[in-house]
Formats: structure tokens, C-alpha cells, sequence
């Protein structure tokens, strides 16, 4: 009888040793130590065992269990702990690891400084509206005092749609629809795309102006200049000097073209300016009488200033950009540096 006892908890214990899982050694547990275990079976014998030897017997027994149990503990805890190791090396996540790359978007050169500008007019009170990109001849042209055969249509080299449409040449016409719909005092700025037959580093077929409107009682020549003046020197630095020429456009009088000290030189001559030191930046001028006439405006009472210049020459002037084809060929390398 005591070698079964111990040969069982030989056996008892290798299979607790060799327990590769939790479940496994529990198996073991129940297979040994359990109510219908190895050591039930035997102690179902004691009945034959005579008065003396069976205290000892049970003692016997109740040693080699407390000892399995003893293994058991111990193997279960280490068991416990490979466990806990291999599910913290397979979950394991370097939270230092930088994550997965966003693109990120970010304005059009084009969009952010037709922004900056209307923001900067906006101090002053001018406010956005928009017109068709196609154009009667009549607001294109006509309502402009460019009449037909004109020579000063030869200014502009149109795009018909047909006989009576174009695709708009400038966004002068957005006066026009100014004047025909809203009551003065009028302070309006007009972006937008405009279309031309022209196409080189500096002329593309289609680009983009922005045009001003100013109605007011007693408008001069001085407001035109101050207002002009006021936003260059915003947009492109306090130093910025202004200079106006004298210029013509059928639906201003009278006109003027503006330049600016050029921001790379300062006005000292370089390749930018073309060694002159000034820029070309637009047009503008007091409203022509003829345009009040065409609109119904009353005149004199009612008098302008306006004026438009084109956004990709202000875009490529404030960032440097030397090929307006740039602006249209959706180059990723070249969106991204804005
Ligand atoms: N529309 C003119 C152009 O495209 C610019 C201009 C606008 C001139 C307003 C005078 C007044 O050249």
C-alpha cells in the first residue's frame, strides 16, 4: 500500500511538471486529487487495513496530497505567468510609433489671395458680388461705351459663344449688372474667371480679376487713389510706393493704369521689374458718364471710381511664381508650398 502511494504521486507529480496548459494541469488535478482521483481509489481500501496501520496509511496519504498540492500551486502559478507573458508579447503596441500620415489640404495660391484681398477691401466696405461668365455682348461691351467695330475691342481677344454672347473678357461687366439692379451708395468688388485668346509664361486663356465699384456722392480722382494705395500697401507692405499713369478705357474718365515699387528690388531695378523698378498691377478710373446713361444711374449726382487688375500677377508677385501655367496644372509639388 505505501508503494501505490508512492508511485502514485510519482506519477502525480511528473504529469504536474509536464502540464503544458492551465486546463491540462487542472485535468491532472482531477485525474489524482479529484473525488473519483488515484487517491480516493486507494483510500476505498483502508477498510482492509488493520487498526494501527490506518492512521498511518491516511497520514501517508494526506502527506502526498498536501505535497501535490504544494506542486500544483507552484506549477499553476508559473503557468499563469508564461500566459501572461505570451499575451503581453502578442498585444504588444510601441505607442511611440508615429501613426499613419494624413494628407493634408491646403488653399489655392489663387483662393487665398483673391481672399486676402476682398478681406482687406471689406475694412473699407466693399462686399462681393458675383456675374455670369458668359456675357451678353451688351454688358461685355456695349453698356461699357465699347461699342461695336470699337477699336479698343481689339484690346481684348474675344471668345463668342455666338453672335450676341461672349466668354467675358474682364469683370468690368459685373458693373454693369451693379448698376442696373442696386441703389447707391455702392461699394462692390467682382472676382472671378475671365476668358482671353492669349496664351505664353504670363498670359493664360482663361485667368482671374478682380474688379472694384465705388458710387458715391462726389467721388474724386484722390479717393481712387487713396483706396487703391490703402489696400497695395496692406497687401503687400507699409514701404510699398504707389504710382499711377495715365491710360484709356471707354468706361472710365479719367483712366489710369497703377503700378507698384517692385517688392523684390524695392524699386532700385532688377529682373522681376524689368529693371524699372515699377510693376503693372491695373486699371482703373472715374465712371465714364455713357456707363450712367446705359444703367439709368442719375449723373452728376450720383459719380465712381472704378478699377480691376488680374489675381495671378498679385499671386505671382506676393509669392514669386514665375509661370502662370503654374496655377492650372495641378502639380501637387506646387499646390503643396502654400
Ligand atoms: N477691365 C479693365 C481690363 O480688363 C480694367 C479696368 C477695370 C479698368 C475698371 C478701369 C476700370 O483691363
Amino acid at each position: 500500500m505505501n508503494a501505490d502511494i508512492q508511485s502514485i504521486q510519482d506519477e502525480a507529480t511528473n504529469a504536474f511538471e509536464k502540464a503544458q496548459s492551465i486546463k491540462e494541469l487542472y485535468d491532472y488535478k482531477v485525474k489524482y486529487l479529484g473525488k473519483n482521483g488515484s487517491f480516493s481509489a486507494i483510500m476505498r481500501n483502508m477498510g482492509k487495513l488493520s487498526k494501527e496501520d490506518k492512521p498511518k496509511f491516511g497520514k501517508m496519504v494526506n502527506e502526498a496530497k498536501n505535497k501535490l498540492d504544494e506542486i500544483y500551486a507552484k506549477k499553476e502559478e508559473s503557468l499563469k505567468e508564461k500566459a501572461l507573458e505570451e499575451r503581453l508579447s502578442s498585444e504588444w503596441l510601441d505607442l511611440s510609433l508615429p501613426g499613419p500620415k494624413r494628407f493634408k489640404g491646403s488653399g489655392h495660391p489663387l483662393t487665398m489671395v483673391t481672399r486676402e484681398i476682398v478681406d482687406i477691401l471689406s475694412r473699407l466696405g466693399f462686399s462681393v458680388r458675383l456675374g455670369p461668365l458668359i456675357e451678353k455682348d451688351r454688358y461685355n461691351f456695349e453698356a461699357l461705351n465699347i461699342p461695336a467695330d470699337h477699336p479698343s475691342r481689339d484690346m481684348q481677344d474675344t471668345f463668342y459663344v455666338d453672335d450676341t454672347h461672349v466668354l467675358r473678357t474682364h469683370t468690368s461687366p459685373v458693373q454693369i449688372h451693379v448698376l442696373e439692379s442696386e441703389k447707391p451708395p455702392i461699394r462692390v468688388l467682382a472676382p472671378g474667371a475671365v476668358f482671353r485668346c492669349d496664351s505664353d509664361t504670363t498670359h493664360s486663356p482663361n485667368f482671374h480679376q478682380i474688379e472694384g465699384l465705388l458710387i458715391d456722392h462726389k467721388v474724386s480722382m484722390g479717393d481712387l487713389k487713396g483706396t487703391i494705395g490703402y489696400f497695395m500697401r496692406e497687401l503687400f507692405g507699409k514701404k510699398t510706393k504707389i504710382r499711377f499713369r495715365p491710360s484709356f478705357f471707354p468706361f472710365t474718365e479719367p483712366s489710369a493704369e497703377f503700378d507698384c515699387s517692385c517688392t523684390k528690388c524695392q524699386g532700385k531695378g532688377c529682373n522681376l521689374c524689368g529693371h524699372t523698378g515699377w510693376m503693372e498691377m491695373g486699371g482703373c478710373g472715374i465712371v465714364h458718364p455713357k456707363v450712367f446713361e446705359q444703367t439709368g444711374v442719375e449723373y452728376p449726382k450720383w459719380q465712381g471710381f472704378a478699377f480691376g487688375f488680374g489675381i495671378e500677377r498679385m499671386a505671382m508677385i506676393k509669392y514669386g511664381i514665375t509661370d502662370i501655367r503654374l496655377f492650372v496644372d495641378n502639380d501637387i509639388r506646387f499646390l503643396e508650398q502654400f
